[in-house]
């Protein structure tokens, strides 16, 4: 191999290695971008004992409450549907203190300015605790039927 050779070689293989470099950098920045973008995603908010028979326990860093009605367990949506501000659990529901719209215990409007109901989101219970996706809300509750036997101390 005569120098020039070498040389060729020599800037041809550091080229591709700094390419190759600059592409998992691009990539990876890419890749964690996404994932902090992406607001679906599931948390687990509460150990399925610590919830009495029936109530709502708030999750307000997770802008979410959790209902329960017997054996009936649901997620519903702590975000005003007029501007997004945290409601509030309240005695008949739920209420917003930014213009203060008014919602019926299953999320429903009972008074504006906010038009549409309360949204709810998709949960799950595995063994025990509760899983809830943010992210992707519906327009009805996603009731799961929990299976664990309740506390007598709490039902
Ligand atoms: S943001 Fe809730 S009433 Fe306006």
């Amino acid at each position: 191999m005569d120098r020039r050779e070498f040389l060729f070689k020599g800037v041809f293989s550091s080229g591709l290695a700094i390419l190759g470099m600059a592409l998992a950098w691009i990539f990876s920045d890419l890749w964690t971008a996404a994932s902090r973008f992406s607001s679906a995603r599931w948390v687990p908010l509460s150990p399925l004992d610590q919830m009495s028979f029936e109530g709502v326990v708030p999750f307000p860093e997770h802008k979410v409450a959790l209902l329960r009605k017997g054996q009936k367990l649901g997620a519903i949506s702590l975000e005003c549907t007029h501007l997004g501000c945290l409601v509030n659990v309240v005695d008949r529901g739920f209420f917003c203190p930014c213009h203060g719209s008014d919602f019926g215990p299953l999320g429903q409007v009972y008074s504006g300015p906010a038009s549409s109901a309360l949204a709810w989101h998709e949960l799950v219970d595995q063994e025990g605790r509760i899983w809830v996706r943010l992210g992707k809300k519906f327009p009805s509750p996603q009731w799961v039927e929990v299976r664990k036997e309740i506390p007598k101390e709490r039902a």
